[in-house]
Parts: structure tokens; sequence; C-alpha cells
């Protein structure tokens, strides 16, 4: 099996919007979105801070295990997962504001002409799945569209809208690198994958032009289950390998800050940016690949969430917040805001595929996936969040 499709099968996960004042508060004059945010009082709230709350008369979803957009392993209700009913009864409640729930006819006439993209790894692809189904119930005409270097995506012809996801899972350019049969082979190591950390992967180099909200993570990818010593990344700058060689976390930190560069330099002004944050992952009694589980029938308590998450406590889910605190350092005194999705996400340790997935022997193969999310499930409510920032800004 090859390294991407172990990679690619493999997961981590989570959830809420936050802005973080602090950061992007010097920038409000400059930016009509964040100027915008913060004029109108009934916006300016932390949608990440709040609870989830039981509540029979929360509507349906949007949509169900029939959607076109799906992907196999996330589509719990085809997966006969249980408690779907349940998982979707939970309603986030943000404390000081209210979250509407998106109105996709509305959104969709807001964003007419203009296009949504997302730039990441397969937690932000598991949020556009979400989206593309809650917004094909306004126009059943909705097709594939894949164009551009996007992995998955649609276009909706009634509004003239393409919302798609561009696959770039480190968002610098990468590529696997073989070694050479004349090297010692006294290390063990197989070949390298060589980042570039100043390039832009090609899957979205050349589309930033195309899209008028652009949604960007990574972070899940970064670890060394992904990349051990035998196939370890190896950074580049200006085409030199780094000297001193970067480990893992030098090295994604040196990958946002380039990143981030090119975003502001190249993403042109009035495009609508978000950074979103980590989602978490629950794997219970052990790593994905050691019998980790998150069979859950309820979210966590607010009181259970730092005994799992907080890094002190050394636990297996730990790195979401550790890696968090590094993206907010990189987009420090820049215009791109946060859309923090992890703590509303953090209790959500019954809302994963688990062992769910749709084929016989994946759990066997690849552990339970307590990691992305099954949709409709969380990811519903992150387009709530999310949608409620681009109206705010386009309204
Ligand atoms: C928003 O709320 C979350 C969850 O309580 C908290 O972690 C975060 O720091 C808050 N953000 C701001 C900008 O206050
Ligand atoms: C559809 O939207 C694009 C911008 O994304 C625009 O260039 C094009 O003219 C629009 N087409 C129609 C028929 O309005
Ligand atoms: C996982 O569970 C199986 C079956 O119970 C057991 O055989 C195996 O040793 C366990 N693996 C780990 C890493 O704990």
């Amino acid at each position: 099996m090859s390294h991407h499709t172990k990679l690619s099968s493999l997961i981590f996960l989570s959830v809420v919007f936050l802005f973080l004042f602090s950061t992007f508060l010097p920038l409000y004059t400059t930016n009509r979105f964040t100027k915008k945010f913060l004029l109108s009082p009934s916006s300016a709230c932390n949608f990440s801070n709040g609870n989830w709350v039981l509540d029979s008369t929360k509507p349906d979803p949007f949509y169900d295990d029939t959607c076109p957009f799906h992907r196999n392993a996330w589509n719990c209700l085809k997966n006969k997962r249980d408690n779907m009913g349940l998982i979707n009864s939970w309603k986030w409640i943000p404390r000081d504001c209210k979250l509407e729930r998106i109105d996709p006819w509305r959104f969709l006439g807001l964003t007419r002409n203009k296009n949504v993209g997302f730039v990441g790894d397969s937690l932000n692809e598991n949020f556009l799945v979400s989206f593309l189904c809650i917004l094909r119930v306004a126009d059943d005409g909705a097709k594939k569209w894949k164009k551009k270097g996007a992995w998955r995506g649609a276009y909706f012809p009634k509004f003239n809208v393409t919302v798609a996801y561009h696959r770039a899972v480190l968002l610098a350019r990468y590529k696997w690198i073989q070694k050479q049969s004349t090297d010692s082979n006294q290390d063990g190591v197989k070949g390298i994958y060589r980042v570039d950390v100043d390039i832009p992967a090609d899957e979205w180099i050349g589309i930033t032009d195309f899209y008028d909200v652009l949604v960007f993570n990574t972070g899940h990818w970064w670890g060394y289950d992904k990349f051990p010593n035998e196939t370890p990344l190896v950074f580049y700058r200006h085409g030199e390998p780094i000297r001193p060689p970067l480990g893992l976390s030098d090295g994604f930190q040196v990958v946002l800050e380039n990143m981030v560069h090119y975003i502001q330099k190249e993403v042109p002004k009035n495009t609508l940016k978000f950074w979103r944050l980590q989602s978490p992952r629950h794997f219970y009694g052990g790593e994905w690949n050691q019998n980790g589980s998150c069979l859950f029938d309820k979210p966590l308590e607010e009181n259970q969430l730092d005994l799992w998450f907080d890094p002190s406590n050394n636990g297996v889910n730990k790195e979401a917040r550790r890696l968090n605190h590094l993206i907010k350092e990189a987009l420090r005194g820049t215009d791109i805001p946060l859309l923090d999705l992890t703590h509303l996400s953090e209790f959500r340790a019954d809302a994963h595929p688990a062992i769910w997935l749709g084929k016989k022997d994946a759990v066997s193969i690849w552990g339970q996936d307590c990691m992305h999310w099954c949709v409709p499930g969380v990811p519903d409510a992150w387009v709530d969040i999310l949608v409620q920032l681009i109206c705010i800004s386009l309204g």
C-alpha cells in the first residue's frame, strides 16, 4: 500500500469559529470584512465560546446519505453508524451571540457569480462535503466540478457559484525522492519527502484570483506517524536544503510563515480569507494504530476537555492545541482571521465515523476513524459559522 493511500486513509479531526480580536484588531481599518465585523455589535462575538445542547426541535439535516458529494468513509448514514439521529440532535449554542442555521438559498443568492475555495487537508475536505450537500438543496442542478487543480467541488448553475477543495496537505509543495541504490543503507532511510517551504503546492498556486473566499488549513499531517524517520520530511528553501535540517515542528513553523507571506502578497486584498484551526481527534485508550477508539454516545463534558487535549497532560490527542498555538503565532499581525472550530469540536467524541467506515476490513487495517467526522454532523455547524461570517462581510 502506498504511503499516500495509507496517509489519506488515516485520520484526525475537529471544530468552531473564533475570531482573535487581539490578532487582527490593528488591521480593522484595512479590511472590509474585519471593519464590518467590528462595527456590527451583533456580530462581534466569539462563536467558539458556547456549548452543545440537546434540542429535540432541531430541524433535520439538509441532506442524507444520497447526496452525490459524499465521500464514502464519512457517509455514516449509509454505513449505518449508531446514534446518527442523536448525533444530529445536538445544537451548538454560542454564549454571547446567535448562530443562525445557514439558509442555502440566501447564501447562494448573496454569493451569486462568486466562488468559495478550501485549501488544505482532508479536514477541509470534510468541511466541504457538508457545505456542498447543504448548498445543493437550493440548486439540484449542482454538478461535480474539478477544474483548476481542485480535488473535489461543485458548480451551482442557478447561481453561477463554484465551491471547491484543493488538496494540499502541507500547503507547501512536496515530493517523494526515492533513495539512490548507491547510497548507504545504514540509517534505514528509504527516501525523503522534499518540502519547498517557499513554494505553494501546484494544486493551489494558480487559483488565488479565481476565488472570492478562501479557507486555508494545514496541521493534521505534521506528525511522525505520517512521516517517520525512514521517510522523513526534508525542508528546502530557495531550492537548497535548509541547514541544519529542521525537525517537524520547526519545519511546520517555517512553512506557515512562508505560506502566510505568500497569501498576503499574492491573494487579492478584497478576497475574504480565513485560516481554520485544527480539528481535534478523539482516540481513546491508544493511538489510531493501537486500538484507539471513539465509541461514545454523547459529547464530552466541558470539564473533561483539558484532560483530553491540554498538551501538559500528554494524551494521544494533544496535537491540536499545540499546533493551534503555532498557527496563531504565525498569523499574528496579518489580516487573515482565524476560524477557530477546535473548541466546539473538542466536545464531540461521539460524532466520528469510528468503526462505521463502509468497508469490511477497514478497521482491522486502519483502526477506527476518530479524526474525521460523520456528515451530516459536526461539520454542518462549521458551515453555519463560516456562512455567518461570510454573510456579515458581504451582506
Ligand atoms: C473564544 O472562546 C474560546 C472557547 O472558550 C477560547 O478558547 C478563545 O480564547 C476565545 N477567543 C477570544 C478571542 O477570546
Ligand atoms: C459567472 O461568474 C464568473 C465569476 O466567477 C463571471 O466571470 C461570469 O461572467 C459569470 N457568468 C455569468 C453567466 O454571469
Ligand atoms: C488490538 O486489539 C487486538 C484484538 O483485541 C489485539 O490482538 C491487539 O494486540 C491490540 N493491539 C494493540 C496495539 O494493543
